[in-house]
């Protein structure tokens, strides 16, 4: 793109970010224990650090009233937000079957009753509207501060949405912090019915290019190195841990005792034993 092109789309992004009120409360949305993200505004948000590398320069703009992340270095034209209204309308026209859905199957959801899912990898939250959407209560949880501010947004701009504003109200519970570091976990009394992990997964086979908001993510998230130490936490914490996979691609933790597989994902499921004494 050409550099003036470029840089008139910078200033109307700008203008834009100039009024759009970030700040304004989003609900079910609790601040890292040492930053407080709502204080977090322009000219703030433009100079934030995104990346660790200075030549890459992603910024925040507006887009359709949404906060939406950019690669100024190239095409400026696809940014990523996290439009939550529009999975939920998605899933509302499906008829899913509870039974017969190998994401539901694998952390065990039933039509019965309601289940409370972590979710230790929220990431765009898409995984968290289905689980919504399946009635699950999800306890989410991101590290990621960039991805954590849009997730923020997300939140915002679902309230245009009744139905989706109650149920993320009702049952969604989002924290910005590393679940194995945070001061946090003593809120929920109860033990989740399962865990759920979809680590950011770097295959040594390429696969096909993805689309470029997918790029940016990946881009800014980076490798999760340290999923196996996730998964040591999860475990701990409750008895089904599900690992999400690509189909092929090899498992996290070696021998899970239940595998569901999708079209082109695969769920791992681990059940930790527990020992029953004989006499109780
Ligand atoms: C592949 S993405 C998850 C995608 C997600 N399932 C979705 O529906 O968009 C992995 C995400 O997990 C986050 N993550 C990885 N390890 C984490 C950890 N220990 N604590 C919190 N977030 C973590 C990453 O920052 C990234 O945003």
């Amino acid at each position: 793109m050409e550099t003036w092109i470029k840089h008139l789309l910078l200033q109307s992004l700008m203008q834009n970010l100039q009024n759009f009120n970030y700040s304004q409360n989003a609900p079910a949305f609790l601040p890292r224990n040492n930053e407080d993200d709502n204080q977090i505004n322009f000219p703030d948000l433009y100079k934030l650090k995104i990346c660790s590398s200075p030549e890459t320069p992603y910024i925040f703009g507006v887009h359709k009233g949404m906060l939406t992340l950019y690669d100024f270095n190239n095409d400026i034209r696809n940014g990523i937000n996290f439009d939550w209204i529009k999975q939920w309308n998605y899933h509302r026209i499906k008829n899913y079957s509870l039974k017969k859905e190998p994401f539901a199957k694998a952390l065990g959801i039933k039509g019965n009753k309601i289940s409370t899912i972590w979710d230790l990898t929220f990431g765009t939250g898409k995984d968290a509207i289905l689980l919504l959407h399946f009635g699950a209560r999800v306890v989410g949880f991101e590290r990621n501060k960039t991805v954590s501010i849009l997730i923020k947004d997300a939140l915002r701009a679902s309230q245009k949405d009744d139905v989706l504003n109650k149920v993320l109200n009702e049952k969604l519970t989002f924290i910005a912090e590393d679940p194995s570091r945070s001061h946090n976990l003593e809120v929920f009394n109860n033990t989740p019915h399962a865990i759920y992990i979809d680590p950011m997964y770097s295959p040594k086979t390429k696969t096909a290019k993805s689309r470029k908001e997918m790029e940016i993510f990946k881009h800014i998230v980076g490798p999760d190195n340290d999923s196996v130490e996730l998964f040591n936490f999860a475990i701990k914490h409750s008895s089904r841990v599900v690992v999400k996979r690509s189909l092929h691609a090899e498992e996290l933790v070696r021998n899970p005792d239940i595998i569901y597989k999708g079209k082109s994902t695969r769920y791992d499921v681990y059940l930790k034993k527990i020992k029953v004494n004989k006499h109780d």
